[in-house]
Formats: structure tokens, sequence, C-alpha cells
């Protein structure tokens, strides 16, 4: 892997650097970034002052959202806040070429939503190409959405000698660590969206000592077991039954509920049909606080219950029992982080990823297609 920061500044001197990030985050009600919900656009800024210094003329390319109508412009407005860049609301044209090329040595500029080119997600070489003729060099501090085939993460680095940006070397040496961790370990898996945590499950049950199912894939597991669920969020999809009886699972007996009644919690065992499950009870996961204060290791991806809603209790739990154990704790999910930063508790976290399905990917098959392209 060609890492950026064993690099001599020196050859960036004066060149013009394509450099992609993953600065898509949320946007609150008025369509501005919230400080809270920046941990992407923070992560990315030791690259962009590395090549500031290393007075590199820096090309700033991202996505933002799946809609291609949206702008980068609330990004780039908050970005200013925190360092000098400009914005061009164009990935194309002479007059970018040119604007490019009158760029001062150490300044940036940022680029309008790769994903307003259709070539961007159908990776076309042609767009690739147009890209890559901006500049000299390429780097990629996109960890977050180096899942995804697109032509500015596989098709660029085809065309330009590229290199991996320092957020991406902290991913891929924390998480690389999840492949062997100390004993006891501890792997805790919440959210939605089976198909992106099943093979983490396969894979992980090989790997680590005990694994804590809450989110909605618990719903799946209490379902399978047999239990009334009533209108609970359940992946139709998944096929989960080769992992029941499985001792290293553990499926919390607690959950809150949301029914007429307003919301209780109730043993998992006693929802009925007009129950649905939103969260996993904090008090339930009691019983396994031995277990996180025994584990040298716990890896935490996805939330414990409908995040979305408010239902952050079984999570916040889970934020306590991590941070008063020893363990090394690598946590990952926009959620999980943005409560970890919002309860101002980062500090008592080993590494906090700017992954979602980026980190889910990346645990399961060990490397992503946008890391690939880089070697
Ligand atoms: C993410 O937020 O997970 C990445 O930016 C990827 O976005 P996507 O799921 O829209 O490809």
């Amino acid at each position: 892997m060609n890492y950026l920061s064993h690099q001599n500044p020196k050859d960036f001197h004066g060149k013009r650097v394509l450099l992609r990030l993953d600065l898509n985050v949320p946007l609150n009600e008025a369509g501005h970034v919230d400080p809270s919900d920046a941990d992407r656009i923070t992560k990315s800024l030791p690259t962009l002052q590395w090549l500031q210094e290393a007075g590199a003329k820096t090309i700033i390319i991202s996505h933002i959202g799946r809609d291609p109508k949206e702008t980068l412009r609330p990004v780039a407005r908050y970005m200013e806040t925190l360092m000098t860049i400009g914005f061009d609301p164009e990935l194309s044209g002479e007059r970018l070429h040119e604007m490019i090329h009158n760029l001062g040595n150490g300044h940036a500029i940022m680029l309008e939503n790769l994903r307003s080119n259709p070539g961007e997600e159908s990776n076309d070489e042609v767009f690739a190409k147009s890209l890559a003729d901006m500049a000299d060099f390429y780097v990629n501090d996109a960890f977050a959405v180096s899942h995804r085939a697109h032509a500015s993460l596989v098709g660029i680095p085809k065309l330009l000698p590229s290199f991996a940006g320092l957020q991406m070397e902290q991913e891929i040496e924390h998480l690389s660590k999840s492949f062997t961790p100390s004993s006891p370990s501890i792997l805790v898996l919440g959210g939605a969206k089976f198909e992106t945590k099943l093979p983490v499950i396969s894979k992980f049950l090989n790997i680590v000592d005990h694994i804590v199912i809450g989110g909605a894939l618990a719903n799946n597991f209490y379902k399978e077991m047999g239990y009334e669920i009533g209108a609970s969020l359940v992946d139709e999809t998944a096929n989960i039954s080769s992992l029941l009886g499985n001792e290293k699972i553990i499926i919390p007996k607690l959950v809150i509920v949301e029914n007429d009644k307003g919301h209780e919690t109730k043993n998992a065992l006693d929802v009925t049909r007009s129950d649905k499950i939103v969260d996993i009870a904090p008090e339930g996961l009691d019983e396994y606080a031995q277990l996180f204060a025994d584990a040298t290791f716990v890896l935490w991806n996805g939330p414990m219950g409908n995040y979305e809603n408010g239902f952050v209790d079984g999570s916040k739990k889970i934020i306590n029992l991590i941070s008063s154990s020893h363990a090394e704790s690598i946590v990952g999910g926009g959620d999980s982080v943005a409560l970890i930063e919002q309860l101002d508790m980062a500090d008592k976290f080993g590494f906090l990823s700017t992954g979602g399905g980026a980190m889910l990917e990346y645990l399961a098959q060990g490397t992503l297609p946008g890391i690939e392209a880089l070697n």
C-alpha cells in the first residue's frame, strides 16, 4: 500500500492532487452541517493539512447523499469555517481546468457532488479520465465509501499515481486488528439490514468469544426462536436458522416496546401482537456487565434501538459498558459514533471508524474495492 504519510512532501509541491474524501454527512433542517455530525469532515482535515503544507494544489472530490441533485455547497461552507478552501459547482470544463491550473500552491478547492454525473456510480471510464486529467496525483482518504466500485474510487487510481490518505491508513491499521483480537473479545452488532451483517457474524464466530446482538437484528432472532414480535421491524429475507443455539451469540432478554399505552420494558417472551420492539432495555444488559468488564477487545457497529426516533437507551448502556471496561475498543456506524460524540465520550474509545457499511464490508472481506485499487 502506498501511504501518503510515507511520501516526501517535497514531491507534492506545486502538484495538482485529486483528493477523494467522504463528506457525506447529514444536514440539519436548516440545510447546514451540524458539528456533532461532522466527524467525517474533521477526520479529513489531517490529510488536507498535509497536502496544504506540502504546497500541493488540492482538488477535493466527494459525493453527498443519493440524490444526484444534492449539492456539496453546505459542506464547503462548513469547511470554510475550519480552513481556507474554495468551492466550484462543476466537475469538468475548460474554465475549471484553467482555475485549477491557476490555483496557488497550498490552496484547495472543492468540486460539486460526484454523483451529479451518472458516470460516477456506473464507474464510467470517460468520467474517471475527465477527473484524472485535472491532476498529477490521486489520494483516497474516503474509507467510508471505499466499498463502492465507483469511478472516483476504482477508476481514477488506474490512471494516476495513487496514495492512501492519513485517515484511510488509520482505518486499515485499527480495523485489521479485529481479525486477531486478544481474548476475551466481544463483537456487538445492532441496527438493521441483515445482509450487511450476516457475513460479519459468520466470520467473527470463528474470531471472537461473544457476539451481542441488538437493534432490528435481534428481532429476527426472537422471531426465529418462535417468540411473538408484533409489529417489530425484521429483515424478511434473512435466514438465520443456522445461528440459533450458538453459544457465542447473546440475544438480550429485556426489550422496550411501543404500544397504545406508550412505552414499556418487557421480557422478550411477553411481547404481544400489539407491541413494537423499539430498543434493548438497558437493565437487561446488566447481566453481561462482567463479560464487558473482563473483555480485552470490543468491536461495535450499529445502534441497539430505533435511533432515528430517539430510542438510544440500549446504545447508551453499551457505551457505558465499553467505556468503563479496560478493553481496546473499535466502534463504527454513523449512529453509534454520533451518539458517542453527543455524549462527549470519544476519548473513552480506542478508535471511532468513519465507516458504516464500509466498515462492515471491510470486516467481512478483509479489504474493499477502493483499497484494492490503490494496491
Ligand atoms: C456512507 O455514508 O455509508 C457512504 O458515504 C456511502 O454512501 P452510500 O451508501 O450512499 O453509497
